[in-house]
């Protein structure tokens, strides 16, 4: 399939050699999502959805619009990294904030679950805090995680084991603005 102006003019000439998720299948998919989180939290409850910048802007931004009853939202933003460009394995917090996760139902939004590194550094940290509940709805999730210390409750794709990108992923901060998600040609 030839990858059309539009989004050559996205990614600058580069071509999508496969689009996985098309813009039509995540909006369909993401009210989903909204509905069942609105329906799986007992109403009249405190919801709390932090989404985990940056992968997530996009996806958060469309999910909570999807959530039909009250909620909060607020961001995380966590390093995975250490000084250089191997990843250290380790997860730091860069903003969190403090007050106000206690007593609510915490809804982590998160692009994608690949090693499940992030979540099992951020999980505990967060549990910490006493929320009420602390549950993940990921929108991809590759499934080579192994020992997570709490799977995503609600998922949007099962993703295969590739790099992927678009609607918020990045590859070195690119392509986040493409509206579906695709793999790149190498
Ligand atoms: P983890 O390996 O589960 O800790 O994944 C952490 C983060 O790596 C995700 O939130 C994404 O931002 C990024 N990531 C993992 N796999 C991909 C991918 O295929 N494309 C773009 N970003 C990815
Ligand atoms: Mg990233």
């Amino acid at each position: 399939m030839p990858t059309t102006a539009e989004t050559l003019a996205r990614t600058g000439g580069q071509p999508i050699s496969r689009i996985l998720f098309s813009e039509e299948q995540i909006a369909a998919r993401v009210a989903e999502l909204g509905e069942q989180i609105a329906r799986d939290i007992p109403e009249g409850e405190d919801i709390l959805v932090l989404g985990l910048l940056k992968g997530s802007f996009i996806f958060l931004s469309d999910l909570v619009r999807q959530i039909k009853r009250p909620i909060e939202v607020d961001f995380l933003i966590a390093s995975s990294y250490g000084t250089g460009t191997e990843s250290s394995g380790e997860v730091k917090l860069l903003y969190a904030r403090q007050a106000s996760i206690e007593g609510k139902h915490v809804v982590l939004v998160e692009d994608i679950v690949d090693s499940g590194t992030t979540l099992n550094r951020l999980i505990p940290i967060l549990q910490q805090r006493g929320p009420r509940s602390l549950e993940i709805c990921a929108l991809l999730h590759k499934h080579i995680a192994q020992n997570v210390v709490k799977e995503a409750r609600w998922v949007g794709f099962d993703c295969p084991q590739e790099f992927v990108i678009g609607y918020g992923l990045d590859h070195s901060e690119k392509y986040r603005n493409l509206p579906f998600v695709g793999v790149i040609q190498p």
